[in-house]
């Protein structure tokens, strides 16, 4: 399966790459959620190398415990709690163990989870990592710490992450945080606050640093990545605010993008998130004309139905989307597309769901990402909203949208058969050791044989011969 979201009920990956030699320290972090948390754990592990920690995998051996975590569904939530519980021996044999919880849920949660989990000692926000330093001090002079201050500015541009348990090809690189969309089902305006961009000059060159050693693949990030606008520095909502020169000289995304597949012309380049009604011709031009920007783009919908979008807040309408795709389809002939999906949202009839099913018919998806709605506190939706289709027809109709994308799925990964592609390798397949797993422009995972001077992170050729629902078998040419 793809691996843009972790799945919250999975125990998140721990990372050890010993940074600096002399560290004494030892740091466990555990990234839980979107790419986006595990692009910011780069930067914590980065921040905390510099005073005194290298990472561990062994919790045993850990002074330092932070989970980096997700509020999106409640589920992803109840799994931090419980991996929290998990540590309460760990705590009682090692009474000088410090436990902190960063990102989304700390967030949200704010002193509630001191209150709450008696075994966390640090609260930190996503845009309060800066902090970390004089926290920690807190915390080992024995008082609880808090930093959970969102910012309109703070986009770590200058810090160089260090990068955790990759595969040393593919790397993330974050260029927008925050969002300032408002659909009314998500948490991430509150605990990712307002929408900024980062200096492009900060993400070239970490684009070229990536390029020195020996990454081939980067993915752009943000929340929201088509409505990057850098224009000197702060919040997205403020750009009418800035002087005629600053505007003159905005660089928007599709301009980003360019610089980037131009900086890095041996490096292959992605992007996620996209937002339907920020997302830009000009984007589908700049994937066109490079032939390292990948022909892959993560469109999620949410819902085929007008009515449900409009109650979601999506600035979109079911045509709109569907005549976006059709363009991108015309100046990108042989581009992917995957979904996000939510079943069941307030009010959502049993039509509103054959529209999303008839919706996914016309589109075509290579994958998606469905799940069923969870209402989050304090967003417009549980503020204005009844939460009304029982959870057991929620799940029938997730299981639904499930059911057609695997069968949209296996048609586009056939579609791909009797064809050669430029796959990138990045890594050994899991279920044979004698094959590679790599990846096609259009983001289809592709095994063959591992043929003797093939490396990972090389280019090569391959001709696709069979596939099952998400894989495409393939052998060297
Ligand atoms: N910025 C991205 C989405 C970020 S959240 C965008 O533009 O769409 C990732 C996905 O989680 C969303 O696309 C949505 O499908 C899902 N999601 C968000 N809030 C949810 C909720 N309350 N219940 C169920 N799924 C949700
Ligand atoms: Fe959430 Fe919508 Fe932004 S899904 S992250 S509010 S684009």
């Amino acid at each position: 399966m793809q691996e843009k979201y972790i799945d919250e009920t999975k125990q998140g990956e721990a990372f050890a790459i010993a940074e600096k030699p002399e560290n004494s320290k030892k740091l466990f972090l555990e990234s839980y959620g979107c790419q986006m948390n595990f692009s910011d754990s780069e930067i914590v592990a980065s921040i905390l190398n510099e005073q005194g920690y290298n990472t561990t995998m062994n919790l045993e051996e850990a002074d330092l415990i932070l989970l980096n975590t997700c509020s999106i569904r409640e589920r992803a939530e109840q799994t931090v709690r419980m991996r929290l519980s998990q540590f309460k021996n760990l705590k009682k044999e090692n009474p000088s163990l410090t436990v902190g919880v960063l990102g989304c849920m700390a967030e949200r949660l704010k002193t509630k989870f001191l209150e709450e989990e008696h075994l966390v000692d640090l609260v930190v926000g996503p845009d309060a990592y800066r902090d970390l330093p004089n926290l920690l001090k807190e915390t080992e002079d024995g008082r609880d710490a808090i930093n959970v201050i969102l910012s309109k500015e703070e986009t770590y541009a200058d810090i160089n992450p260090v990068r955790l348990g990759g595969n040393g090809v593919t790397a993330f690189v974050t260029i927008t945080r925050g969002c300032d969309n408002m659909c009314t089902f998500c948490v991430v305006p509150f605990t990712r606050g307002r929408e900024r961009s980062r200096d492009p000059h900060s993400i070239i060159e970490e684009c070229k640093a990536l390029a020195e050693n020996n990454y081939k693949e980067i993915t752009l990030l943000g929340q929201n990545v088509d409505s990057y606008l850098w224009y000197g520095g702060g919040a997205k909502k403020d750009f009418d605010k800035a002087s005629e020169m600053q505007k003159a000289t905005a660089v928007n995304f599709a301009q980003l993008l360019e610089m980037v597949a131009k900086a890095v012309p041996g490096m292959r380049i992605r992007f996620s998130t996209s937002n339907p009604h920020e997302m830009t011709e000009e984007v589908f031009r700049v994937i066109a004309k490079y032939d390292n920007v990948c022909n892959y783009v993560h469109l999620p919908v949410q819902s085929g139905s007008d009515r449900i979008l409009q109650k979601m807040n999506r600035q979109h309408t079911r045509q709109e989307y569907l005549d976006l795709i059709k363009k991108a389809k015309e100046i990108v002939p042989d581009i992917a597309f995957s979904q996000d999906m939510i079943a069941g949202f307030c009010g959502e009839t049993e039509e509103d769901h054959q529209l999303t099913l008839d919706l996914m018919r016309q589109v075509e998806y290579d994958y998606g990402y469905m799940f069923a709605y969870s209402e989050r506190p304090g967003t417009p939706a549980h503020k204005k909203m009844e939460d009304d289709v029982p959870a057991d027809v929620k799940q029938r109709r997730l299981a639904e949208i499930i059911a057609l994308q695997g069968e949209l799925s296996r048609k586009r990964m056939q579609s791909y058969v009797g064809k050669t592609y430029e796959v990138l390798i990045e890594g050994i397949s899991k279920k044979n050791k004698n094959q590679w797993k790599a990846r096609t422009s259009q983001n289809a995972v592709v095994v063959f044989d591992i043929i003797e001077g093939q490396n990972i992170g090389d280019f090569v050729t391959v001709f696709v011969n069979d596939c099952t629902q998400g894989t495409l078998l393939g052998k060297t040419v």
